[in-house]
């Protein structure tokens, strides 16, 4: 694997590493981890890797990689959301197929663009929607195919933070920084950031798409330029409907991303922080919570568990899940066994969804109307 961004002290690049070499299977061998290059070879070496692959722009890695007798397989994007188009752009120009974070691209004109990029490369391309690697949420996900909850009448989502509830910004903070800049996040600041996972989540285990959807986005510190504060009623494709919360405002949260889903018999109830149990709800019995790791799971949860019962799993095990079908899918592929994604693994069609939710949630809140989808 090779990586774009994950240097010094940001982020998720390090989480991607951590996650990605976790089965065995993957490992990171080069990087353009940062736009400066005495960053990106700071980097390289707190990641242990060759120097000489530590390399001063991605352009310069794809160029250099691809000369080598032994080429890194796949590229992982992990910088700011204005940068994932150019740096997808060119590895899948240089033959690379692409690892990268969500959101797809800054704007959905973006991604529409990045669609036939990855279409005409005829390459792999993931996108890290993190919360679907979990095996509850795969739980959660064959409960509700198997129409178990009856049919889905109502969903409620969030995803609660707190840690932008003052001006982090100003402080010079870095990850603050680029969120509330709209010329590198985007247009959508908490709704692109977080409002997305809770809108991937949504479809994903509901296996319905949203149809149509009325937004209120704010700015509630004052002078910022993207919004921190969302929220949207859906419409879902089988009639049911939805509310979804996004704040980055809402103090005291950590990471408060909970799901809950009604069925005509049934509810389901899952959350991120608590991401090892899955309670179902019914008006004619107790409360079932089913356990990470227990034999009773779907086929589709113990397929991406790792630990027996009572030994929990998390947020790096979650990410580790997606990079596992990455690497089987690129193996498919590379033996011409498989051309499209499995079906658990976020892609370029959740790109394409995802960019849509943002700027459909933006037109919603700027004319006041619902908006079809
Ligand atoms: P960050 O600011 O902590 O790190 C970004 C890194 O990219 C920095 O090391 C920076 O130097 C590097 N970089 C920027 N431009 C570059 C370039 N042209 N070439 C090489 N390196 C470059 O940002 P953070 O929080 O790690 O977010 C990065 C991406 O990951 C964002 O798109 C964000 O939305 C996404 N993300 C996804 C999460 C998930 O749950 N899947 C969680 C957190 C972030």
């Amino acid at each position: 694997m090779g990586m774009v961004g994950g240097g010094p002290g940001a982020f998720i690049g390090p989480v991607h590493r951590m996650a990605a070499e976790l089965d065995g299977r993957i490992q990171l061998v080069a990087g353009a981890f940062s736009s400066s290059p005495e960053k990106s070879r700071a980097a390289g070496a707190s990641y242990r890797i060759d120097l000489t692959r530590a390399y001063a722009s991605y352009e310069e890695m794809f160029a250099r990689e691809k000369q080598r007798p032994d080429p890194i397989d796949f590229v992982v994007i992990a910088t700011p959301n204005s940068t994932h188009l150019p740096i997808a752009k060119a590895a899948l120009a240089a033959g690379f197929p692409v690892v990268s974070d969500k959101p797809a691209t800054a704007t959905y004109a973006e991604v529409l663009e990045l669609e036939k990029v990855v279409s005409s490369a005829g390459l792999p391309y993931a996108l890290t929607h993190t919360y679907a690697g979990y095996a509850l949420v795969r739980d959660a996900r064959s409960i509700c195919a198997a129409g178990e909850l009856g049919s889905i009448r109502k969903v409620a989502v969030e995803y609660l933070q707190g840690w932008l509830s003052q001006p982090l910004e100003a402080t010079g903070q870095k990850q603050a920084g680029w969120r509330v800049d709209p010329a590198i996040s985007g247009p959508g600041g908490c709704i692109g950031d977080i409002g997305t996972h809770a809108f991937h989540l949504t479809e994903y285990i509901t296996g319905l798409n949203v149809t149509a959807l009325h937004a209120t986005l704010r700015s509630v510190v004052p002078g910022r330029r993207v919004d921190d504060d969302c929220t949207a009623l859906l419409k879902l494709s089988n009639g049911a409907e939805g509310i979804l919360m996004a704040s980055q405002i809402a103090a005291g949260e950590g990471n408060g991303m909970r799901i809950r889903i009604y069925g005509e018999n049934a509810s389901l109830h899952w959350q991120q922080e608590t991401p090892n149990t899955l309670t179902i709800r019914r008006n004619t019995g107790p409360d079932e919570t089913r356990h990470a790791g227990m034999h009773y799971l779907k086929p589709d949860a113990v397929a991406v568990t790792r630990l027996p019962g009572g030994h929990p799993e998390g947020y790096l095990e979650a990410f580790a899940v997606l990079y596992r079908e990455f690497a089987d899918w690129l193996e498919a592929w590379r033996e011409d066994r498989e051309d499209t994604p499995p079906a658990t693994l976020p892609g370029i069609r959740a790109g394409v969804r995802g960019m849509r939710f943002i700027e459909r949630a933006i037109e919603s809140h700027n004319t006041g109307h619902w908006v079809d989808f």
